[in-house]
């Protein structure tokens, strides 16, 4: 149903009216994105969720080129690249760790990127895909810097310049982190220069960028400057209850919907990279993709695809929940009812208050739950009908409420549209 190229490529005009992001042959439903009124970035990218992969979730610091082609490769045959998963991104680490080129360039590792990062670049897009790396606002990258190596792997000072190289090597996509601060610059307005520096290079770079910003806390200048922004420290293997450095993922959805407002067609809070498929059961993972897709969420994948189970392929392939993160209205949901541990949300499809809602139904309790679902507190009066996303069925018809038990970690995601108004 998606092609990816046209829901996560920005092909769309701005404005008030965008398509359907492709529910399915025949017409063309309009929606609306004028509740938006955050002015444009003169760019039409990302004006649906970025959709794609990250080397982090599933390699950590041991990435090489073998492997990333192995990786493009499956993004195609495995059908991710149709089912909208359009940007493969490298993280930390693809750096040399002995410093820059003689004049001053950034340069991939010799040894695990042999043939360079733009040839790289090139069989990616060879594939329909787009190609993205990270970088620094500080001296040196977090992995670099924690290594102690002499990379002079950060970008700071040197903005233009790397906006250039990597422009010239055919980059669509760059997450900028917050490591190895610079002598003096470890306060909010110089936090906020040196990521409006690399969005300034970016821009004067000529070629369409999209800039991720990835300093772990959402801050008011970040829409204006971002195309995505980390709302959280980092994502952990953990659903509820793991009390470690990372955040878990019941703690993400929290912090993610306190800036619910911020997010809309080109500007998105990002809760991190997916870490479906490394090892959580999988109503924990049905519960995190599902949420994902409700907070119209970037869905970065972060598994080891050439390797993944058929149960993982079919979370990130369920065309129904994709097709609500990718709605084209653009509007992040939000949580509409909170009774401790079972919670209703509910994300608005094609414009803010007409007759679709996608809903999600969510247990964060240790036990099976019967969760309620008034209308009246998605916006919708008298009847309507529910389908099941996850389970692919039409419920019926309903007057005023809908109601079903939810297992442990668990969701029941729906979408529920107004029969009349
Ligand atoms: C930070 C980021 C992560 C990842 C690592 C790489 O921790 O938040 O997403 O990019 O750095 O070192």
């Amino acid at each position: 149903m998606h092609s990816g190229g046209a829901s996560n490529g920005g092909t769309s005009g701005a404005g008030a009216i965008a398509g359907s992001g492709g529910s399915g042959g025949g017409s063309t439903p309009q929606c609306d994105t004028s509740w938006d009124s955050r002015p444009s970035k003169g760019d039409d990218l990302v004006l649906t969720p970025p959709m794609g992969w990250n080397s982090w979730n599933a390699f950590h610091e041991n990435i090489n080129e073998r492997q990333i082609r192995e990786v493009a490769d499956l993004m195609v045959s495995a059908g991710l690249r149709d089912a909208g998963y359009i940007y493969l991104n490298l993280d930390d680490k693809w750096m040399d760790d002995d410093g820059r080129d003689g004049s001053g360039r950034l340069v991939g590792d010799s040894e695990r990127f042999p043939s360079g990062m733009a040839a790289l670049a090139d069989y990616v897009h060879d594939l329909g895909l787009k190609f993205g790396l990270y970088g620094d606002r500080g001296t040196d990258t977090c992995a670099h810097y924690n290594a102690n190596t002499p990379s002079e792997s950060g970008s700071y000072g040197r903005e233009m310049l790397d906006a250039e190289t990597f422009a010239s090597w055919g980059v669509d996509y760059l997450k900028y982190d917050n490591c190895a601060i610079a002598p003096g610059r470890d306060n909010d307005q110089a936090q906020e220069e040196d990521y409006r520096a690399m969005a300034d290079a970016l821009k004067a770079s000529g070629r369409p960028i999209v800039f991720s910003i990835c300093a772990w806390d959402a801050k008011p200048w970040m829409p204006e400057v971002g195309h995505l922004w980390r709302s959280t420290f980092d994502i952990g293997l953990c659903f509820a209850g793991c009390d470690e450095w990372y955040r878990n993922i019941d703690e993400i959805i929290d912090e993610n919907d306190e800036t619910v407002d911020w997010a809309g067609p080109g500007h998105w809070n990002d809760p991190d990279m997916m870490v479906v498929g490394n090892g959580l059961p999988y109503n924990e993972d049905v519960a995190h993709f599902s949420m994902w897709a409700l907070m119209a969420a970037p869905i970065i994948l972060g598994n080891d695809i050439r390797t993944m189970s058929d149960e993982t392929h079919g979370i990130l392939t369920n065309e129904e929940v994709i097709a609500v993160n990718q709605d084209p209205a653009g509007v992040q949901g939000s949580r509409v009812v909170d009774n401790g541990d079972q919670e209703v949300w509910m994300k608005p499809l094609c414009t803010v208050d007409g007759p679709e809602k996608a809903v999600v139904l969510l247990n964060r309790g240790g036990g099976t739950a019967r969760i309620s679902l008034s209308f009246d507190d998605i916006g919708i009066a008298g009847g309507a009908t529910v389908r099941d996303l996850w389970a692919h069925e039409d419920l019926g018809e309903y007057t005023g409420s809908f109601e079903t038990d939810v297992a442990s970690h668990s969701v029941v995601m729906l979408k529920v549209v107004e029969t009349e108004r």
